[in-house]
């Protein structure tokens, strides 16, 4: 098999290319990253001299570039991640988001219909449904309400790639996650955030009451289930995928402090952030039912194993911070360009 991961330099896409190119198959991977802030070659160092790993920088806003290694590649399958994920930056600066998440996503439709794959697997997130009232869930057939420049950046594009399977009878398939955890996510995002805090015996800022209550997964579940749509997800249709894992913020970081051994006292409570979801919460229903997948991390567990990674890397998250990774780009690939594709 012929993979093109987009967006694998990053958390959760680095992740999926680890866990493809560990299996015994000879499936071959391009990763396609344009190496923002949040990508980092370091992530995938584990799996960098396999037979059939293959990196290409680009940006999926570059049509010409995407095209090309569309050309060259010839993927039978597209798994697309690249995206600013980011809520708080999102309201920062929210054209980046929709040129990357939305116009981006539809670069890469535009060359999968020229150059068709098996299939193109979307991924996407809850936050395109908004905030839920308890008790209720969200399921596949529920309405959009995105309240981030982010999240509607990411509803336009589930739009764009389910407008593609119509129209252009392209083999799409959306998936929605929710919140995920793990290894090697960019201290920015809450659980890596507060880790690093918590370690660095510096304030954990949790916005206004901490109530929000968020639904997590561990990213290698996620990762799981995109492996299994890919060999069972039936093209057209949308698979949410949660953690069953329902917490308040606060919650969550008390199991932080508890876990690191620090105090309460660390939590600040700070502004909160603008139109701030006050409760995401899916049935994967749906995807159980047609398939074995199941969540297989117990949350304590995954949160116990991801503290003690931030334990024993603390050069990785001072070099995310600093920006240094890009180095590593330019000793090991840079100048090596396009031709890298094949
Ligand atoms: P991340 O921010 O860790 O990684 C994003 C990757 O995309 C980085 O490697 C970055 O360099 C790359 N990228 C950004 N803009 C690009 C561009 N214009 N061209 C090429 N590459 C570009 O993100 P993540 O948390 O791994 O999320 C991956 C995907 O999963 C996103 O589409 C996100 O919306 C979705 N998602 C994330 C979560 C979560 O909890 N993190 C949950 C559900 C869905
Ligand atoms: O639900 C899936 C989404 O989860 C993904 O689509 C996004 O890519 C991913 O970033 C994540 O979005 P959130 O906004 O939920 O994640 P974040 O880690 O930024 O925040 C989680 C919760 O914690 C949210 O309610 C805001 C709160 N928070 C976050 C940060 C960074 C704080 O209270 N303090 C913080 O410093």
């Amino acid at each position: 098999m012929r993979l093109l991961v987009t967006g694998g330099a990053g958390f959760i896409g680095s992740t999926f290319a680890r866990s493809i190119l560990s299996r015994e198959d000879a499936t071959e991977v391009l990763v396609l990253d344009a190496l923002t802030y949040a990508g980092n070659l370091e992530n995938l160092e584990p799996v960098a001299r396999r037979p059939g790993f293959e990196f290409l920088r680009a940006d999926i806003r570059d049509a010409q570039a995407v095209r090309e290694s569309f050309q060259l590649f010839r993927p039978d399958v597209v798994v697309h991640f690249a995206a600013e994920s980011h809520v708080d930056r999102s309201i920062l600066s929210p054209t980046d988001c929709v040129a990357t998440n939305t116009q981006g996503t539809a670069v890469l439709l535009e060359a999968a219909r020229q150059y068709p794959p098996r299939l193109f697997v979307h991924v996407s997130t809850d936050e395109v449904y908004g905030s839920i009232d308890a008790p209720g869930v969200a399921d596949e057939a529920s309405p959009l309400r995105p309240s981030s420049p982010y999240s509607a950046s990411k509803a336009g594009s589930d739009l764009l790639a389910l407008a593609y399977a119509e129209t252009f009878s392209l083999p799409v398939i959306v998936t929605r996650a929710s919140n995920n955890y793990g290894p090697y996510q960019f201290p920015e995002k809450l659980i890596p955030l507060m880790i690093a805090n918590a370690l660095d015996d510096v304030p954990l800022p949790v916005y206004g009451d901490g109530m929000q209550v968020r639904d997590w997964l561990h990213v290698e579940d996620h990762c799981r289930a995109i492996t299994v749509l890919i060999e069972q997800g039936r093209p057209g249709e949308i698979y949410n995928v949660g953690g069953n894992c329902p917490l308040p913020n606060i919650e969550v970081v008390r199991r932080i402090l508890r876990l690191c051994d620090r105090p309460e006292a660390l939590i600040e409570h700070v502004p909160d952030r603008p139109a701030h979801d006050r409760r995401y919460a899916l049935t994967s229903a749906k995807l159980q039912a047609e398939s074995e997948w199941r969540p297989a991390w117990q949350f304590d567990e995954g949160l116990r194993e991801t503290i003690r990674w931030y334990r024993r890397n603390p050069g990785w998250v001072e070099r995310v911070r600093s920006g240094e990774y890009l180095r590593y780009y330019n000793r090991n690939y840079s100048g090596r360009g396009a031709a890298m594709a094949r």
